[in-house]
């Protein structure tokens, strides 16, 4: 669904791009909507059809926006950016965390050159100001689909990332009211944040992290996330309840390396979900 203020808002994105490869497929494959149910679920239908790497799907509302885990992304009209992108790495895509680490120093940038806040990074995928969250990155590997010759369009990934900016009219549900920041909120000051900027600036972040990833030298970005990091150094545990501990370091696969409560070493933290310890004993 687009209507003319959306076709405007694209053109506006479009022009505002400054990246080479995300955001400009070159083929007018871009869409930004009024509504959707999934920017992630459009992305994906569209690359299984072989659309372009750079691919980019904005929309103004989602009716069914997804996060990790299964769960909701509340994602009310006009009032976060909701955003998907599609790569198509050459190299094989085997580890996920490190690609969503490095997305998420991407958006800790983007949002810094845009607002001036300066974002914390919580392992895996969130992205946290004063112990709330601000936004969060879902990345999926769509599956089925036509594949290329070179077997590339099976080399697909859906880079969805949603970030709070403006806070909905009316009370949200208890669980997000307690968990969810939004920027203009945390800015206090009355500023508006101009959402097609922040798109923009986001989609030269994602390449600029992309061009390393792809060149094998994201180490540098691995230290950028360990300095914005609000993981290391504090007690975690896992949402599944298996393992408690300190978060010492990530790894280069991305995967938390955690110095475990009950003195038996160290562990290496994969997937899944992680909760830190506050001062007063509780996880968040
Ligand atoms: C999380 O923190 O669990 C990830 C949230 C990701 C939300 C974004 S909004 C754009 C894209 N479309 C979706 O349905 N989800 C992602």
């Amino acid at each position: 669904m687009a209507g003319e203020e959306e076709k405007k808002r694209l053109f506006d994105f479009e022009q505002a791009l400054k990246t080479r490869v995300v955001g400009r497929p070159n083929s007018g494959a871009n869409e930004y909507l009024a509504s959707i149910d999934s920017t992630n679920n459009r992305l994906a239908a569209l690359a299984r059809e072989g659309a372009p790497e750079g691919t980019t799907i904005i929309a103004r509302e989602q009716t069914a926006g997804r996060g990790r885990l299964g769960r909701a992304w509340v994602s009310a009209p006009d009032s976060g950016l909701y955003l998907s992108t599609l790569l198509r790495p050459t190299k094989n895509i085997s580890e996920l965390p490190v690609i969503t680490l490095c997305l998420g120093v991407a958006v800790k940038r983007a949002v810094q050159a845009v607002t001036g806040l300066e974002l914390g990074l919580k392992w895996v995928n969130d992205l946290i100001y004063n112990g709330r969250k601000a936004g969060g990155i879902l990345v999926e590997l769509p599956v089925g689909g036509k594949t290329s010759e070179t077997g590339r369009f099976s080399r697909a990934l859906v880079i969805g990332i949603g970030i709070n900016i403006k806070h909905p009219p009316g009370t949200l549900p208890e669980e997000i009211a307690e968990k969810a920041i939004y920027l203009e909120d945390a800015l206090g000051d009355g500023t508006t944040i101009d959402t097609i900027e922040l798109a923009a600036e986001l989609c030269y972040q994602i390449e600029s992290i992309y061009e390393r990833i792809e060149a094998d030298d994201q180490a540098i970005l691995l230290d950028e996330w360990r300095a914005a990091s609000v993981t290391l150094g504090k007690e975690i545990k896992t949402s599944s309840g298996d393992l408690e501990g300190t978060a010492l370091d990530i790894d280069e696969s991305g995967a938390l390396l955690v110095k475990t409560r009950d003195g038996a070493g160290t562990r290496l933290l994969r997937a899944g979900e992680i909760s830190i310890r506050s001062q007063d004993g509780s996880y968040s």
